[in-house]
């Protein structure tokens, strides 16, 4: 008989995402015609940009021709657009990353629950918390976590708290763990790192062998010019850092699927080539993004790109300020949506976030992300995304103002 990986029963219920679109279609389905708007997963609603269009027409063409057919290419990424990376998204920011560190994938989400594979089993994690949960369940499932503990804990992981108190930035954990994940700026509470903050992290995983598994799917929404946008903008993160960049939210291919990770070539373990084992991996679990999606990620780089792409990243950030200036007018504490599209607020009086999340969808019809989803310190949290449409933000943050 086939045995099943029993880590997948250890999981607590459904991926949170899942959860929260299980509980809005219960809604709907028992309120037929009620108007939902989901500021819940950060998922874009503004169309791609015409130049990335453009791209892709272009691109969906040269496959009908036989001259210019293209069958499978390299799992790692076309040559036009590992270049436009290196030079724009690493080059212009004064870091050397060269084309064969980079890996063009189909997403930050299965890179960085993918990664896992190429770590021992018996490595510790630590997580911050609130966290993106892919992290956690995908180390879970590998058997890095331990058991679900009553607490809501994995019994196994290195939880770094991040809480209002310690202004959502974690601290040195005591156990000292062997991977540690990171993301600036932060899903879920839009926080972010400065360069002194990442250096301490850089040294302190260079002293310990540990690896930081650093996600920048949202560097783009950075405003503030002292923030660094990379974890390789530090001396010595060569040495022990993987970066996982996405198209998802920088450019709305949250459908389209378009990502990258890069491994530095000095990043070794126990005398192995970490660059040399993701290689290893995808070549035999993944054959490549597609060359029309990956002609259609090159033209963000153009110049009429750039520009396009900027404007829709303002749209998004106007909608973080007309959250954020509306719950704080109607009396919410809230952090983040200044250089993150996530805003994360506070419930009112200290109601669960589950709970909060269920009244304001039903006494609102405005779907949110309950804070506690990601992690226990998110309890008394809710998280918006800055993702809708400028019209359904400002009517949301409208109905949400009447009941608080
Ligand atoms: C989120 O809402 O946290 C993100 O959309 C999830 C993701 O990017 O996978």
């Amino acid at each position: 008989m086939a045995r099943i990986n029993d880590n997948f029963t250890k999981l607590p219920g459904s991926y949170l995402f899942s959860e929260i679109a299980r509980r809005v279609s219960a809604y709907r389905a028992e309120n037929p015609g009620k108007n939902i708007i989901s500021l819940g997963i950060g998922d874009v609603t503004q169309p791609l940009a015409p130049t990335v269009i453009k791209a892709l027409h272009e691109a969906v063409d040269e496959m009908s021709e036989k001259e210019t057919f293209r069958g499978y290419g390299p799992e790692r990424g076309y040559d036009f657009l590992l270049n436009a990376i290196a030079e724009n998204e690493y080059k212009a920011r004064g870091v050397d990353i060269s084309i064969d560190e980079i890996f063009v994938s189909d997403g930050a989400k299965s890179d960085s629950g993918n990664i896992g594979d190429i770590f021992s089993v018996d490595n510790i994690v630590a997580v911050c918390d609130p966290v993106y949960p892919v992290y956690v369940d995908t180390n879970a499932m590998a058997g890095r976590a331990g058991e679900f503990t009553s607490e809501g804990r994995w019994s196994k992981l290195i939880y770094m708290p991040c809480t209002e108190e310690n202004g959502f930035t974690p601290a040195i954990p005591e156990k000292t763990p062997d991977m540690i994940y990171l993301c600036f700026p932060n899903n879920p509470t839009g926080a972010t790192a400065t360069k002194e903050q990442l250096k301490v992290w850089v040294e302190y995983a260079n002293r310990n062998g540990s690896v930081i598994l650093y996600d920048a799917a949202y560097e783009a929404f950075i405003s503030d010019p002292d923030l660094p946008h990379s974890i390789f903008e530090i001396d010595g993160a060569r040495e022990c850092a993987i970066e996982f960049r996405s198209f998802s939210k920088t450019a709305g291919f949250t459908g389209t699927r378009c990502a990258y990770t890069v491994v530095p070539k000095e990043l070794k373990r126990e005398g192995m080539s970490l660059n040399q084992l993701w290689a290893r991996r995808q070549s035999t679990k993944f054959n490549g993004a597609p060359y029309i999606v990956q002609k259609g990620a090159a033209a963000i780089y153009t110049e009429q790109g750039k520009k396009e792409i900027r404007s829709v990243i303002d749209y998004y950030m106007n909608n973080a300020k007309v959250i954020r200036d509306g719950l704080t007018k109607a009396g919410l504490t809230v952090y983040g949506g200044v250089n993150a599209p996530y805003i994360w607020a506070k419930t009112p009086d200290g109601m669960k976030s589950w709970d909060c999340f269920d009244k304001l969808l039903k006494e609102a019809g405005v779907v949110t992300t309950p804070g506690a989803g990601f992690g226990p310190s998110g309890e008394g949290y809710i998280r918006l995304t800055a993702f809708g449409s400028a019209e359904a933000t400002a009517e949301a943050v409208e109905r949400l103002a009447n009941i608080l």
